[in-house]
């Protein structure tokens, strides 16, 4: 390029820069969302509507009107206080929703408008590989703010396109159960055809854990508090199952299922209480994936239990954006459909949170926006 040209081709330049639009389509003016909000005397904590400007997305974001949101295990206790507005955290609830694109920010090529999404666990900030350090603020709907509002924006990088036979109340239930279920037992697992897998309880991961088994040719065995949940769980597919309710030694029973020779995979969410069962009843290469505390998080796993049984343990946070991807690839093929017990509309959000913990639900709580 000549000197000449250069100093012709340099202002041009620069106005291009200043002319190219930081968004490239966009939706403005007011919507509703929720938040965490301290109640009156301050003690306590509770859900409020608010109206607020509609964000818009600045570059490499996109603009997401949601239609459909999950309820989870690490809900629980939100509203029990500190509320976490005063803790400092994000005020909007929940990680998991599904919903529509209608905006995007300069420099987005991953989504158009139009394009049904699925937000990640990590909002975009763990892709692949092993979890990076410094990715636990980002968590949606705490630390990281939720996805209980009509509008959201976010990193183009923190969503997934939406497997094309689910429905967005479907998909909003797959960002935290399912992918914790698909990595405990795929991943870190390595879950074959007849292996059998300890399945505690009826809720969110389980109930994922669940129909992934089965679509593996998998020996899922399920507990459960419920005989009417038990009776879904066998039309879905189980090998076995146990109410732990009236069976307080459940673990021999799930021992009797496989004639003795023990589980291959776990998912253990009961934490404190439920442990020490799950671990009489490993067979020999077991893998036991260490997710929750619906009894308290903790417990211990003596050397001898792991060493005896050639058995190994993980402890995890949901998965990277690939683990979400490979899921979703997993879920088209098998045409899997997530259980969804029933949805609330976006205004009875209060009263979705006082079903889901009541406890009275199979698979997931929705609400739809
Ligand atoms: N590490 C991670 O990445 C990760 C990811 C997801 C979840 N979690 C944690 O995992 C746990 C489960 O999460 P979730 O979303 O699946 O919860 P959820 O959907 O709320 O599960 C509730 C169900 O768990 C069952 N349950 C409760 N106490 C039980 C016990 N003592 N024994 C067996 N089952 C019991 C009950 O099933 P029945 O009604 O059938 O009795 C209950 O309905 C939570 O602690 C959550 O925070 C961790």
């Amino acid at each position: 390029m000549s000197n000449r040209s250069l100093q012709l081709w340099a202002p041009a330049m620069m106005a291009a820069v200043l002319l190219t639009p930081t968004i490239l389509a966009a939706q403005t003016g007011t919507m509703r969302q929720w938040q965490y909000t301290p109640t009156a005397d301050g003690a306590g904590c509770e859900l409020a509507m608010r109206q607020v400007q509609t964000p818009a997305p600045a570059p490499g974001e996109v603009q997401v009107r949601m239609r459909a949101a999950s309820l989870n295990g690490r809900d629980r206790g939100r509203l029990d206080g500190p509320c976490p507005a005063v803790a400092g955290s994000a005020s909007i609830p929940l990680s998991d929703g599904a919903g529509e694109v209608i905006g995007v920010g300069a420099g987005v090529t991953r989504f158009q408008v139009g394009d049904r999404v699925v937000g990640t666990f990590f909002a975009g900030t763990w892709i692949d590989g092993d979890r990076p350090e410094g990715v636990m603020p980002f968590r949606r709907g705490g630390p990281g703010d939720g996805v209980l509002s009509e509008v959201i924006v976010g990193s183009a990088e923190g969503f997934v396109t939406i497997p094309a036979h689910l429905s967005y109340e479907e998909a909003s239930t797959l960002t935290t159960a399912g992918v914790t279920a698909f990595v405990g037992l795929f991943k870190y697992g390595g879950l074959l055809p007849g292996d059998f897998v300890l399945l505690e309880g009826t809720g969110g991961v389980s109930s994922f854990g669940l129909l992934f088994a089965v679509a593996a040719g998998a020996r899922p065995i399920i507990t459960s508090s419920s005989d009417a949940k038990l009776a879904r769980a066998t039309e879905l597919g189980a090998f076995g199952t146990v109410n732990y309710r009236r069976n307080p030694e459940w673990h021999e029973e799930v021992l009797r299922l496989t004639n003795g020779q023990g589980v291959k995979h776990v998912l253990e969410i009961g934490g404190r209480s439920t442990l020490p069962l799950a671990l009489q009843t490993l067979g020999i290469g077991a893998h036991i994936s260490l997710i929750g505390g619906l009894t308290g998080f903790g417990g211990s796993i003596p050397f001898g239990v792991l060493f005896d049984k050639d058995a190994s343990a993980t402890g995890f946070h949901v998965g990277s954006r690939n683990d979400f991807e490979e899921m979703n690839r997993f879920i088209s093929g098998h045409r899997i459909r997530p259980i969804v017990d029933r949805v609330f509309e976006f205004d009875d959000a209060p009263e979705a949170f006082d079903f889901y913990l009541n406890g009275d639900f199979m698979g997931k709580v929705v609400i739809r926006l």
